[in-house]
């Protein structure tokens, strides 16, 4: 069967109209109208009022903690409050007695699911399917805006090439296009295409660089020269602006010296300045406290001040400005107008998301809405299609008819705190379903459960009872990784095997000679290679959160072919960290010589080839970026670009065949590459531009058009101004980015 369909690539959505994608919406909420509201509020304000409302504290215990400092209006936002009574007594308080009845943002870290719990958000990068996505952060907002919170988190947009950093489980991954897809399928799915009560207001985080810390070690310093900022770390940040994101968080790191919270450049020049943004920064959790440790400032007043002047508006929990800056504007250290900014963006906020008409929410109501069936299908789907299949000799799909004792084994297995990964605040172990119970629910009587280790870095010598159990099932189902303690914020790892004695385990179920099924969840890429052999499939699911054991369960099974792609390499060992699909071209690229064990004894310093590479592991992964099997294989054919020659403001159409060869239904993330060949400044090897999830049923072919604008292979070169310098391209298309076939082409 032959169709013939033009995909509507996002690619083509910020950047060029003339490839005729549908417009961002940058304006989400703006108008005079509500201009008009926050100047009237604001020039009604005095200035301890308007310094309250930059003031953001954690809630915890009684609300009566706060009365007074909310009746005189010194609190603009509370995070950490999810008790709607609480909540609405917050808000009372604030809305009948305090002066101008000013209502409260809460805020929580709501950052991949509020009760009903999604795959972290490296799992969900690992869907490459933005509308997902997108309807996950909705569900997240339902839940939480139900309940009270109209402020979340999240997205973090930091890309990440270093698996030590445990912070990689929270965002995309390595990629800056696969970040800017995620960025704004989520902040449309936090706030909703049109504002309403059930909008809850995204922030943007960690701005900026956060990802690239040292060593992998959190919080450290980063060294992004201005142009990879540019290239590399900011256009994730821009995309979520044009798409509307309401609020943006400056990051713990300081970069090249200056940390963000007291960083001019990125927050007022380019932020403010260039993009035009006109939402709320808020520090991270007691940064701007922080910049007196980085030696940035001598006292909380001298780092009140620095932030205030870097263009941050409200103070996550350093009481600096709450503390100071009425005396640093008495004194003329600040101007009052500076302040005056700042709180129209935080009222700009709290008008576009209608807190003055809403306050209060349903109690009742609210909690009917959490775990909604629609939300934990959502979950479910989410969790099936973040996992990846990194390897299979065909012992998968199992067929459930012929399965008559199936052993359940490993630490992972029946573990549903942990399978909901980090910041997972809200999520309930009592709504959990694990692998271990979907198996028993599906197979009553068949499933036998040992879990040889009890937790990820157990130690044990011998396994007799597992091995035993094994001995006498038909298959041997592995559930291994790390807890959700193990990844996320300052929980960054130098060892990235499996912990334990985990790799011990697979081995002795191997040498019972049964089939033996790994499935890994983690809130990273751990380093598995020595673990490959010793199973004949592995399953990579992350944390896959609250329906994560039906999902896998589906997935053993064949209910649902697995189609999840790396979003970040996959390393053999963590000594190659960082290493990632896009690095620039070397001037001596790796083109396979010499390894350690061929090194003779006396070998002359000459003998090694001197490329780009490890004596002992090469240049290669063990995964590259956007790699995935399926149960079904597909082929690429008739790859070919619309012409050889473009225009800075045309549209490259690729066309190709794709075709379902195998046996199964299955799902392709079809990916497109692009190489500049000669630049102002070396570019790196090949980018992503462009990808499409692709249906397709067993022996279906179809005929494919991707469209890429131009405008989307523009950089930031040598003169410091983004453009598309002409010459020639390079172009793949193909299942993952170490495949397929150079397309020639050239931009005029
Ligand atoms: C984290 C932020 C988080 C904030 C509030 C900080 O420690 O870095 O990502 O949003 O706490 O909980």
């Amino acid at each position: 069967m032959k169709q013939t369909r033009t995909l509507c690539l996002a690619a083509c959505l910020a950047l060029a109209l003339s490839c005729g994608a549908p417009k961002t919406d940058s304006t989400i909420g703006a108008s005079p109208e509500v201009e008009r509201r926050v100047e009237k509020i604001l020039a009604q304000m005095t200035l301890s009022e308007k310094i309250g409302q930059m003031n953001q504290v954690s809630a915890g215990g009684d609300v009566s903690n706060y009365t007074d400092a909310l009746r005189k209006g010194q609190i603009g936002s509370i995070l950490n409050e999810v008790d709607p009574v609480k909540i609405n007594e917050y808000q009372r308080i604030c809305v009948e007695e305090s002066r101008l009845g000013i209502p409260l943002l809460v805020a929580r870290d709501v950052i991949h699911g509020y009760h009903t719990v999604f795959p972290i958000p490296l799992g969900l990068a690992a869907t490459f399917d933005p509308d997902l996505v997108e309807q996950g952060a909705r569900v997240a907002a339902l839940e939480a805006t139900a309940q009270g919170v109209r402020w979340t988190f999240s997205p973090m947009l930091d890309i990440a090439r270093d698996p030590r950093w445990g912070r990689i489980a929270e965002g995309s991954g390595e990629d800056t296009y696969l970040d800017t897809r995620m960025a704004e399928a989520m902040v449309r799915g936090y706030q909703g295409r049109q504002l309403d009560t059930t909008s809850m207001a995204a922030c943007i985080k960690h701005f900026v660089g956060y990802g690239a810390a040292e060593g992998g070690r959190d919080y450290n310093s980063t060294y992004l020269t201005e142009r990879q900022l540019r290239n590399v770390y900011l256009p994730p940040f821009q995309a979520a602006v044009e798409a509307g994101a309401m609020t943006l968080m400056t990051s713990f790191n300081d970069n090249d010296g200056v940390p963000s919270t007291g960083n001019t450049f990125v927050v007022k020049d380019v932020l403010r300045g260039e993009w035009g943004f006109d939402g709320l920064v808020v520090t991270d959790w007691n940064s701007m406290g922080e910049m007196i440790n980085h030696g940035f400032g001598v006292d909380r007043k001298d780092v009140a001040r620095k932030a205030l002047q870097a263009g941050v508006d409200m103070d996550m929990m350093t009481y600096g400005f709450l503390s100071h800056l009425e005396e640093l504007v008495k004194t003329g250290a600040v101007k009052e107008s500076d302040i005056d900014n700042a709180v129209r963006n935080i009222l700009r906020v709290k008008v576009r998301l209608g807190l003055f008409e809403h306050p209060y929410v349903d109690v009742e109501a609210g909690a009917a809405v959490q775990y909604a069936p629609d939300h934990l299908a959502s979950a479910q789907r989410s969790a099936e299609e973040s996992a990846i299949l990194l390897k299979n000799d065909g012992v998968l799909p199992l067929k459930a008819d012929a399965v008559r004792n199936i052993l359940v084994t490993g630490p992972m297995a029946d573990a549903p705190h942990d399978q909901l990964g980090t910041w997972a605040f809200d999520g309930e172990k009592s709504h959990t379903v694990t692998p271990l119970k979907a198996l028993e629910a599906r197979f009553p009587g068949k499933v036998t459960y040992v879990p040889g280790l009890r937790y990820s870095r157990e130690k044990r010598d011998a396994f007799p009872d597992v091995v035993a159990a094994a001995r006498r099932a038909d298959v041997v189902l592995v559930f291994l990784g790390e807890e959700a303690i193990l990844s996320g914020e300052a929980h960054s790892l130098a060892d990235l095997n499996l912990k334990g004695s985990q790799s011990e385990l697979l081995a002795a179920l191997k040498a019972t000679g049964k089939p033996v099924v790994a499935t890994v969840m983690a809130g990273r890429p751990l380093t598995v290679e020595r673990d490959l052999p010793n199973c004949g499939a592995m399953l990579y699911a992350f944390h896959p959160g609250t329906m994560g054991g039906p999902a896998l369960a589906n997935l053993l099974f064949g209910d649902v072919n697995p189609s999840g792609k790396t979003p970040i390499t996959f390393l053999r060992t963590v000594g190659q960290a960082p290493l990632y699909y896009c690095h620039n071209m070397t001037g001596r690229p790796y083109n396979g010589e010499t390894l350690i064990d061929d090194i003779g004894m006396e070998a002359g310093q000459t003998s090694l080839g001197n490329t780009s590479y490890y004596l002992d592991y090469g240049a290669y992964p063990l995964f590259p970026f956007g790699y995935g099997l399926s149960y079904t294989q597909f082929t690429y054919s008739d790859i070919a670009l619309d012409r050889t020659s473009y225009g800075a403001d045309d549209c490259i159409t690729v066309s190709l065949t794709l075709a379902n060869t195998g046996e199964y239904d299955g799902t392709e993330v079809v990916q497109v590459y692009v190489r500049d060949l000669v630049g102002s400044i070396t570019r790196p090897v090949k980018e992503l531009k462009a990808f499409e999830r692709v249906s397709l049923k067993a022996g279906e072919s179809r005929k494919l058009e991707l469209q890429i604008p131009v405008s989307s292979l523009a950089f930031y070169g040598l003169d410091g101004v983004k453009k598309v310098e002409p010459g020639d391209f390079q172009l793949w298309v193909a299942g993952d980015s170490a495949s397929g076939e150079p397309v020639p082409f050239t931009v005029k």
